[in-house]
């Protein structure tokens, strides 16, 4: 008999439109994990209301095209269980519990918190629940018995306070949960348009439904490599920041060409976008046409979410069943 695929569990907070950052990073390597892992996916709605409870509508629609950009990319939900986070009430129920035993010191310190903007800005935005942010995605994680964690580097403290936490339930009440470990996302080298990270916050994304129109304007702006002032000055593919999109969309002799025509001088900015902009219409053009697909199919939607929603479920009420055990709950 095959040995039991290890467990995957990882979210996508839901405030925004999906970015080709999200993808060459994030997606790409859930696209990998779908084939060999029994993978968890969802969309993280409460986690989006920590930062966004003032703008639920952001969040709502948020959710549904993230879920048609998952779909659109190739994330299978015959192979990855596809859900929504606020559609399971048992991460609420297992959050709640969790914070009963989770050290107040243990969220005061945690980075995300302490070095956030809220700290010392104003009650109103150092709420409950931003705090308690990692709890909740400590529920998340261990309501699946999940093995692996996906993340950026970023998440990287959230998911050492996962284990610290699912130890300690395991201590007080006795083994419950397998300790979840990480797996670090590989950094996407794609950046954004004025060549910081590629962010909803800096309004530098390319998006990964943005229309033929919007991504001739968005490479027509990208900044390039900033010390090739001229036309006649040679530039370094190396030090550009649009080059690193060529590896992803263009065709390998282009590639070859522009790496040795543009310490030459041989080509400028303007032609080099051009070639990127064909080849970035051609390779999102799938992905807009399932996305187009999707979004004229919304029975076909829901019943993607209601088919993962019903697999997530009986995972979740069973693990429930057996935390209210043992919290002398039941
Ligand atoms: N905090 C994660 C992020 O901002 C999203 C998230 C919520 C998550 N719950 C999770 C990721 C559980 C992995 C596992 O990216
Ligand atoms: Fe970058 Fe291309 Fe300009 Fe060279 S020619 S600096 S690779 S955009």
């Amino acid at each position: 008999m095959a040995a039991k695929k290890k467990r995957v569990v990882s979210g996508m907070r839901t405030t925004g439109k999906l970015h080709l950052g999200h993808y060459h990073g994030v997606l790409t390597n859930w696209l990998k994990l779908q084939d060999d892992y029994d993978c968890y996916f969802f969309a993280a709605d409460w986690h989006a209301l920590t930062s966004e409870y003032q703008n639920p509508a952001i969040v709502k629609e948020s959710t549904r095209d993230i879920f048609i950009d998952w779909l659109s990319v190739g994330i299978d939900p015959e192979k990855a269980t596809l859900f929504i986070q606020s559609q399971i009430k048992e991460h609420a129920e297992l959050h709640l519990l969790l914070s009963m035993i989770t050290p107040l010191p243990w969220l005061l310190r945690n980075p995300t918190y302490k070095d956030s903007q809220v700290v010392g800005q104003g009650e109103e935005q150092a709420t409950y629940g931003f705090l308690g942010y990692p709890v909740l995605q400590a529920a998340d994680i261990i309501i699946y018995m999940a093995n692996l964690v996906p993340i950026g580097v970023d998440q990287l403290p959230h998911v050492e306070l996962t284990r610290e936490i699912t130890r300690r339930f395991n201590y007080l009440y006795g083994d419950t949960f397998p300790i979840p470990e990480p797996i670090l996302t590989e950094l996407s080298k794609v950046t954004g348009l004025d060549g910081r990270k590629m962010s909803k916050s800096y309004n530098n994304a390319i998006h990964l439904s943005d229309d033929e129109e919007t991504l001739k304007n968005k490479v027509a702006s990208m900044v390039t490599d900033v010390q090739r002032a001229r036309r006649k000055d040679p530039g370094d593919p190396e030090k550009c920041n649009l080059f690193p999109l060529h590896p992803l969309y263009s065709q390998p002799e282009e590639i070859a060409e522009i790496c040795s025509a543009c310490p030459r001088a041989e080509i400028g900015c303007v032609d080099c976008k051009k070639i990127l902009l064909r080849n970035l219409i051609r390779g999102l053009a799938p992905v807009h046409e399932r996305q187009s697909y999707y979004q004229n199919h919304p029975q076909l939607l829901d019943d993607i979410i209601a088919d993962g929603t019903e697999k997530a479920l009986a995972i979740t009420r069973e693990t429930m069943l057996k935390v209210r055990a043992a919290v002398k709950l039941s």
